[in-house]
This record gives C-alpha cells, structure tokens and sequence, in this order.
C-alpha cells in the first residue's frame, strides 16, 4: 500500500512557515498540522495549571491528556482547549519562551509524537514544525527547512503580534527569537536542525509569493 505523503515545513520561529504550509496545504487539498500549536497550547496549559518548566513528569501527563482539538480547515484554523478558542492567548510572547522550555523535555516529546502523526490522513499532510523532517515524518517524500535572518523575521512576527492586537516593540520580539532559537537548536532532542535531504530556501528579502512559487516547483516534482 502506497504511503500517504507528508510535505514537511521547518525552521525557526517567524520564518513563514506557517503561512506558505496553510497556502500549500489549501492548495492540495491536504490537512494541515501546525506542531508549535500543540506545544503553545502544552504550554498555556501548564501554566493555568501552575506547572513550571522542571516538573517534567507533571508536564508529560499533562501532555498525554491535553484536551486539544482544531477546527475549521487550512484557511482558518482554531485551537481548541477544553472546547475553548486559545488562539490568541498560545501567541502571546510569555507563552512562546515557555513553549521552548518545555518542548525541549525528551518525555513531553515522546508523549505528543503519536499525536502529531495522527494528522497523517489521506489525500496528504503538509506538516509545520520544527523536528517534522527530521523524527516525525522522516519518510516525507519532501523536506523543506525555511531560513532567515533575525531581523527579518522579528519584523514578520512583530507585523503578526499588532494585526491581533498585541503590542510589542522590534527589539524585544528580535532578543525573544534570538533566544527561542538557540533554546530550539542546542536541546538535546529533536534539535532544530535540517533533515538529511531537506531542501533549504532562504526567504530573507523574498515575498511571500516568491517563495511559494518556489515550493510549488519543488512540490511538483516530487508528487
Ligand atoms: O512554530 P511555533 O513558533 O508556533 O513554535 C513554538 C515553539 O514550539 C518553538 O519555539 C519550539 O520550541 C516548539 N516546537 C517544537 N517542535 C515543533 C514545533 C514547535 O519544539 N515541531
């Protein structure tokens, strides 16, 4: 039986990939996983909770049992927690610098594994992350690994933070990445690094439509 193909998306926080993987996936016809919505809303979770980052067995049953689900399709996608919309609040710049805290727990990882494959249904996923290419998906027939510089991306987030009304200045939002990523990169599992056979594409300085066409070449010649 043909296995049903995933498109995986990773790279550091406010590169684009979420919105070139929503634009492909709507595209395709495929379903969507956004990884760092799960571990967001892990995240906020623990913290109503009262959880912090070093209760690492607390936090990995939380995992097991979190009560998430999406809604809606790759066009407008909502985040559930116990049937609530937490879209705004898994965005909200405490919670991403405690995500990176806990995403970077072995066990927490290995309780939301199973979860995130489960996303892979037929026609197709295309799947945005940060360790898609590299352990959840490592038999994607395609591996992107997106880059830009930080001060590109800290504009890109900081456009996204005031369009839902979250007020933030470009300092602060370029030293939040700069540490996200480091955290993203040095953790001892599922580090952010490309997948062997991954193909780069560097979007400093390019528009959201040239890098998408650049990714429609390659989806094409591989599907
Ligand atoms: O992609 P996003 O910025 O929403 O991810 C938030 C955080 O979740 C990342 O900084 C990273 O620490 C974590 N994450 C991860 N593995 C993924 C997706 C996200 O560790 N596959």
């Amino acid at each position: 039986m043909k296995a049903i193909p995933v498109i995986t998306l990773d790279g550091p926080g406010g590169v684009g990939k979420g919105t070139l993987s929503r634009l492909l996936a709507r595209d395709l016809g495929w379903h969507l996983l956004d990884s760092g919505a799960i571990y967001r809303a892990l995240a906020l979770a623990a913290q109503r909770a009262g959880l912090h980052a070093d209760e690492e067995a607390a936090l990995s049953d939380l995992a097991r049992a979190l009560p998430l689900s999406f809604r809606g399709d790759a066009d407008e996608t909502h985040v559930l927690l116990a049937g609530d919309s937490v879209d705004a609040e898994i965005r909200a710049p405490e919670i991403s610098a405690l995500t990176s805290q806990i995403a970077a727990i072995p066990m927490v990882r290995a309780a939301l594994l199973q979860r995130q494959r489960d996303f892979r249904r037929a026609p197709g996923l295309v799947a945005d992350g940060r360790d898609m290419g590299t352990v959840v998906f490592p038999d994607a027939p395609l591996k992107v690994f997106l880059t830009a510089s930080v001060e590109e991306r800290g504009k890109r987030r900081l456009n996204q933070l005031m369009e839902q009304g979250i007020s933030a200045n470009l300092a602060t939002v370029v030293a939040e990445i700069a540490e996200r990523d480091a955290r993203d990169q040095q953790r001892s599992v599922a580090p952010l690094r490309p997948a062997p056979g991954a193909r780069l594409l560097d979007t400093s300085g390019q528009s959201v439509s040239d890098t998408y066409r650049v990714l429609q070449g390659w989806v094409q010649s591989t599907l």
